[in-house]
């Protein structure tokens, strides 16, 4: 199977040794519970490289005190069955003192793309993940490293990163893995109830209904307010946002504004305890 190290020197050490050969190396950041949407970015960092990594870490800057950071699914021998399929050369699993050494006290802050939507209702989230990605990428050098759509701001936080920063990466988006009724795969789909699982398709549904009445000509205002509607009625606790941006910078699209630039619908929700998110193409 694939070897798994702990620390960056360990990992420094291997990505130098396939370096000096000439191969090219693809990282796959994931805080493991992979499910096929994690596999999928490792296949695509196959067609690209001759090398994958996969970092599994979850990453205690990124949750705040009332988060999830406990109970986060921790499957790592699974994780690396899965990883040895795909024929995975390499898992980085640091503890928590690695990344984060005694006095640690650096942290990238984040504006432009992070602005609004998560950081709304999570304001420190993405500085967590800026400084983790950041981290990691520094620690193994990846020639690419693949993100997915499924967290699309994400994804444009972390383009923005490496370009202000210089990181000598090509940051790679990959399409959303999605359960066959929709439902964009995501380790949390696992805290789902029977009943909440039958209803979160749902977010989908009002995504792919919204974008196709904003094609239509439906005003945003009108679309967004039909769509936060539709999702609420189907049994959603309560809605963070559903909301229309500009798919490069995330800035708000004025009501009424034919700019031209591709736009991007993006929603979070609670079903019971769970908050969901996805996003679609307009
Ligand atoms: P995690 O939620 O484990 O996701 C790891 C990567 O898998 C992310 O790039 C995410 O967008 C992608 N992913 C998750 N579900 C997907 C799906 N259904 N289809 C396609 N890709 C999917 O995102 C994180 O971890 C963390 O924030 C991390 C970037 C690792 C930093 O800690």
């Amino acid at each position: 199977g694939p070897a798994i190290v702990r620390t960056v020197a360990e990992l420094r050490a291997r990505v130098t040794g396939w370096r000096r050969t000439g191969d090219r190396i693809a990282m796959v950041p994931t805080m493991g519970a992979l499910h096929d949407g994690h596999l999928s970015l490792v296949r695509i960092g196959f067609e690209r490289a001759e090398r994958v990594v996969v970092s599994i870490f979850v990453n205690p800057t990124q949750f705040a005190p009332h988060e999830d950071f406990q109970s986060y699914p921790r499957t790592e021998v699974r994780d690396m069955e899965l990883l040895e399929l795909l024929g995975t050369d390499l898992v980085f699993a640091p503890s928590a003192a690695e990344m984060y050494p005694p006095g640690f006290a650096t942290r990238i802050e984040t504006a432009g793309p992070a602005l609004g939507l998560e950081s709304d209702t999570r304001p420190h989230f993405f500085g967590g993940v800026a400084t983790v990605v950041s981290k990691l990428l520094i620690a193994a050098n990846p020639d690419l490293a693949i993100f997915g759509e499924k967290d699309y701001q994400q994804l444009a936080v972390v383009r923005r990163m490496a370009r202000d920063l210089g990181l000598p990466v090509e940051i790679v988006g990959a399409p959303t893995v999605r359960e066959p009724d929709g439902l964009a795969m995501s380790s949390r789909n696992a805290y789902l109830s029977p009943e909440e699982r039958d209803i979160a398709p749902v977010l989908h549904d009002v995504l792919m209904q919204t974008a196709a009445a904003l094609r239509g000509g439906v005003t945003p205002d009108q679309a967004l307010d039909d769509g936060r509607r539709a999702i609420l009625a189907a049994g959603f606790r309560a809605l963070d946002y559903l909301d229309l941006r500009d798919a490069q910078t995330l800035e708000p699209v004025p009501d009424g504004s034919a700019s031209g630039r591709p736009l991007r619908l993006l929603v979070a929700a609670w079903l019971g305890r769970t908050r969901l998110i996805d996003n679609c193409a307009v």
